[in-house]
């Protein structure tokens, strides 16, 4: 039991309002909170789990990683974004009607495959491509990007046809698309090492890229951990020892050596200090958020979606025979990550407009859920009765939940 004394529940809600705004349930973002959060265990979404371990993870080819083409999906879908002729394009999921171009790969169909489970009137496409990137990035040990929500999907193609750079363009070609997505050299260059620290490219889709010598489908790491979303990228690079493809003599033969290309073109100025593993993912988190909020209107996107300390699911209140009293079945899910808990109780104002004794309901433990970084508890609670003349705050469709901070369940009025 954690139920603190009243002044506590004041004490400790003042205080996290004041750092913070509470997120109130229900939200626009439910439905992408539990997708993003609830990996494995009870009631679990799953999402994360496709992308975990980081490597090979693909179930149609054995030399694919998910998360890789997940964290490129999000790349080459925002990079068709047009500012002339009225901003469009963007992350807007417009991918789905642009496959093949310049958009070259079995990745990014396998990628819209395992996303369509999760697309509903609550969750855009789009939105579930920027949550791809939290979780892809994650699984391979980056750093947590922040996801703000609202981004509108598409329903043809938009902004610019074949807008995605391509190997072979020249470094001024490369600038120019880049500040198209309105990122300068400089952040070109950190977003390509941000992008390329994962994965691998395969001679089927750039043979000039990767030689196809030794197998008809061969393929080169883009750094030395591949399976690591790390430094190495820039590591390799300057100490010459590098394994990517898009920096190898063969690809510079062929001019296709595009990380060479754009790594090298302030005379390694940006690249160098990337090689520092914390400078690296301190940039990469800025600059893969700032990747999924390049949408046509950034005025729509909410605040980033914020782990619940509590939340409810299923909730089902009915009169009971006799009218005296009313049934309350539901779900209750608690962050355990820094606190574990015995139980869960929930808690409703009475009259007089406190929680007491006679005002609680007691829940069974229905499990535990994992994400990357949170634990979970839910508790259920089955047809409880509660008596309506105990109900004070009820009558104004808010029933209050206590654990210790204070929640507010806007029922419907
Ligand atoms: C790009 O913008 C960043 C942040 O404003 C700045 O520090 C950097 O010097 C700029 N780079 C170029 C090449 O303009
Ligand atoms: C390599 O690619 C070339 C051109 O696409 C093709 O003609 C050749 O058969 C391929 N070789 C192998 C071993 O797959
Ligand atoms: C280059 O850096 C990588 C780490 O990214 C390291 O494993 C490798 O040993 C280094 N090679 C040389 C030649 O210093
Ligand atoms: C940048 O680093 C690469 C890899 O070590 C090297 O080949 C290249 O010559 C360097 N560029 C400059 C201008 O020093
Ligand atoms: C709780 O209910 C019991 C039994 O109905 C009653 O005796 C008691 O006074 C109630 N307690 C409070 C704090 O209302």
């Amino acid at each position: 039991m954690w139920n603190l004394p009243g002044s506590c529940l004041l004490l400790l809600s003042v205080i996290r309002c004041a750092t913070h705004a509470l997120q109130t349930w229900p939200s626009s973002i439910d439905e992408l909170e539990d997708i993003m959060f609830l990996n494995t265990g009870y009631r679990n979404r799953g999402f994360g789990a496709l992308v975990t371990p980081c490597g090979f993870t693909s179930t149609e080819d054995t030399t694919r990683s998910n998360a890789a083409e997940w964290l490129r999906t999000a790349f080459h879908d925002m990079a068709n974004i047009a500012l002339a002729g009225g901003r469009n394009g963007g992350l807007d999921a417009s991918l789905v009607y642009e496959l093949g171009a310049s958009n070259i790969g079995a990745g990014f169909e396998t990628t819209l495959r395992n996303f369509v489970p999760y697309y509903s009137t609550r969750s855009s496409m789009a939105d579930i491509i920027a949550l791809g990137v939290y979780a892809s990035v994650r699984s391979c040990g980056g750093p947590v990007i922040p996801i703000r929500t609202g981004r509108k999907d598409a329903i043809k193609q938009t902004g610019i046809i074949g807008g995605t750079p391509l190997p072979q363009n020249d470094i001024g070609t490369f600038v120019n698309q880049f500040h198209r997505m309105g990122f300068n050299q400089t952040e070109m260059i950190q977003l390509v090492a941000c992008g390329h620290t994962i994965g691998v490219t395969h001679s089927n889709d750039f043979p000039e890229v990767v030689s196809n010598a030794s197998a008809s489908n061969a393929f080169q790491s883009l750094d030395s951990t591949r399976n690591t979303f790390d430094s190495a990228i820039a590591q390799d690079y300057l100490n010459g020892s590098t394994t990517d493809a898009l920096s190898s003599q063969y690809a510079i033969a062929n001019k296709q050596a595009s990380d060479f290309v754009v790594f090298n073109s302030d005379n390694n100025a940006t690249i160098t200090p990337m090689a520092d593993p914390t400078t690296f993912q301190n940039i990469c988190q800025s600059l893969l958020q700032r990747m999924i909020e390049v949408v046509v209107d950034p005025s729509i996107l909410t605040d980033p979606i914020e782990v619940y300390d509590v939340k409810p699911a299923a909730l089902q209140l009915s009169l009971m025979d006799g009218g005296d009293q009313i049934s309350f079945t539901g779900e209750i899910r608690v962050r355990t990550t820094s606190k574990p808990i015995d139980s869960v109780q929930i808690m409703y104002w009475d009259r007089i407009g406190i929680p007491g004794p006679n005002n609680t309901i007691t829940t069974t433990l229905k499990g535990t859920a994992q994400g990357f970084e949170d634990q979970f508890s839910v508790g259920s609670a089955q047809h409880t009765a509660m008596t309506v003349s105990n109900i004070g705050s009820f009558m104004d469709s808010i029933l209050s939940f206590h654990q210790n901070l204070l929640y507010h369940l806007s029922l419907s009025k």
